[in-house]
């Protein structure tokens, strides 16, 4: 146990950890050309907004938080998702009293206490953004443009958009009546999250993992039949700003997402390759959430990208890139005072950024030299006691073998002017 992370975790480091900060360059740079401001919210917040947020009905409040008690006895738990943190701090910090819309981005990790395969980790991270504001189509557009971009630019394109609208609260209620009506002969057939959903939340039991459930619900109505004419008029605004930007997408009704906050549009990104858990992306509009959490209501959409899904379905299409290791310079040393001088240079070009590494081992000269081959150094020195008293010393081109001579104090400036 002392030497094994718990179940569903993972250490990064590496050319896995070099993967990941790329993939996070890119995310922030992303953010920036599109206007979204970083939060960064805490890793555990009060129960209750979890249960007010996702929804009690929803598999990850009912069976899936990390809730403990800390020690004055309050519920707390750790983040099963991204957006209920920010939209109580838009509201805690008073976010909506600045420009609007609120155009907010979080990297993020996430807790769920889920069965670990491919792709579904109990701690995994989310990149997401919330775009707080406004409820006009060219908004949920906006967000959908954010994650395609992002897609694009990590390199990645046999991922499919799913878009379908879940209405608001009329078209809603309509549903449920429609779905329990069809559900209704089938109730024992239902497992008993299920049957619970089914007076408290049906659209639910269409997101259910049980086979039994799967099954019955493949046939069911959906929420597109029942529409009222204002949801209907923004999905179609919606679709064709797609259309108009050159965003393909399916229209699929059986996007009925995890978390009980969504209105009108939702939407996933599907990737075929990775295995079951394919869904990378997964997003919608959530208008009723902030009044939901104690603000005035404010309507608002968004996303989030599981990174290690999204890291998956990158090797998947363009394979695992290695990072090679390389140094600037590697400065050996014999004896004592040659030591002090190497390490005091190591440090004069750290400091004008030239990658530079030194012996801590107290190798031979030829030990040390393999190892400047090992780190990749792009020129080697060795200082000894005559390179001290002259003040100059061999630099040496590792790749081209050619070698010139260096004065010590001008060290830093040739290697700027080389390199
Ligand atoms: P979600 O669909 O629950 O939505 O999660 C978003 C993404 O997080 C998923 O598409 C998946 O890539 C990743 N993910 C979820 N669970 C796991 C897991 N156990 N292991 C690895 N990856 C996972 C949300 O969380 C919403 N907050 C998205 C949102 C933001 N909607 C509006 N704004």
């Amino acid at each position: 146990m002392l030497t094994k992370a718990p179940r569903g975790t993972k250490d990064l480091f590496g050319d896995e950890m070099n993967a990941w900060l790329e993939m996070e360059k890119i995310i922030r740079d992303l953010c920036k050309d599109f206007g979204y401001g970083e939060i960064r919210t805490p890793v555990f917040e009060h129960t209750e907004l979890f249960q007010r947020g996702v929804g009690e009905t929803t598999d990850i409040v009912q069976k899936e938080m990390y809730t403990f008690q800390d020690k004055k006895g309050r519920s707390i738990t750790l983040k099963p998702e991204g957006t209920a943190g920010a939209v109580r701090a838009y509201l805690e910090q008073k976010l909506y009293a600045g420009i609007q819309p609120t155009r907010l981005y979080y990297i993020t990790p996430a807790f769920r206490y889920e069965k670990p395969q491919a792709g579904r980790m109990r701690q995994f991270h989310q990149f997401g953004i919330e775009l707080l504001g406004s409820d006009s189509p060219t908004a949920d557009a906006e967000v959908i443009t954010v994650a395609y971009e992002l897609l694009k630019r990590v390199g990645i394109s046999k991922v499919k958009l799913h878009i379908n609208s879940l209405g608001g609260p009329e078209c809603r209620k309509k549903y449920n009546e429609k779905l329990k009506e069809y559900l209704k002969d089938n109730l024992d057939h239902l497992c008993e999250t299920c049957r619970d959903r089914f007076e408290r939340n049906p659209l639910r039991i269409l997101d259910c993992k049980t086979e039994s459930c799967k099954k019955i619900v493949s046939d069911a109505p959906t929420v597109l039949d029942v529409l009222g004419d204002e949801c209907r008029a923004h999905f179609e605004k919606v679709k064709a700003l797609l259309d108009e930007m050159g965003i393909p997408y399916i229209i699929d009704p059986g996007i009925v997402r995890g978390l009980d906050y969504y209105t009108k549009t939702v939407f996933e990104f599907i990737s075929t390759d990775i295995g079951a858990q394919g869904t990378i992306c997964g997003g919608g509009r959530y208008n009723n959430l902030v009044e939901e959490l104690g603000g005035q209501p404010t309507p608002a959409v968004g996303f989030a990208v599981g990174l290690e899904r999204l890291l998956l379905v990158i090797e998947a299409e363009n394979g695992k890139k290695t990072y090679p290791v390389t140094k600037d310079i590697f400065i050996g040393s014999i004896g004592d005072a040659a030591l002090l001088k190497a390490h005091s240079l190591i440090y004069q070009l750290r400091q004008a950024g030239v990658t530079a590494e030194g012996d801590h081992f107290n190798k031979s000269v030829k030990a040390q030299m393999k190892y400047a081959d090992k780190i990749g150094a792009k020129y080697s020195m060795i200082i000894g006691d005559d390179e001290i008293n002259n003040g100059k010393a061999i630099l040496k081109n590792m790749e081209t073998k050619e070698e010139r001579e260096v004065h010590l104090d001008e060290l830093v400036t040739t290697m700027k002017s080389i390199l």
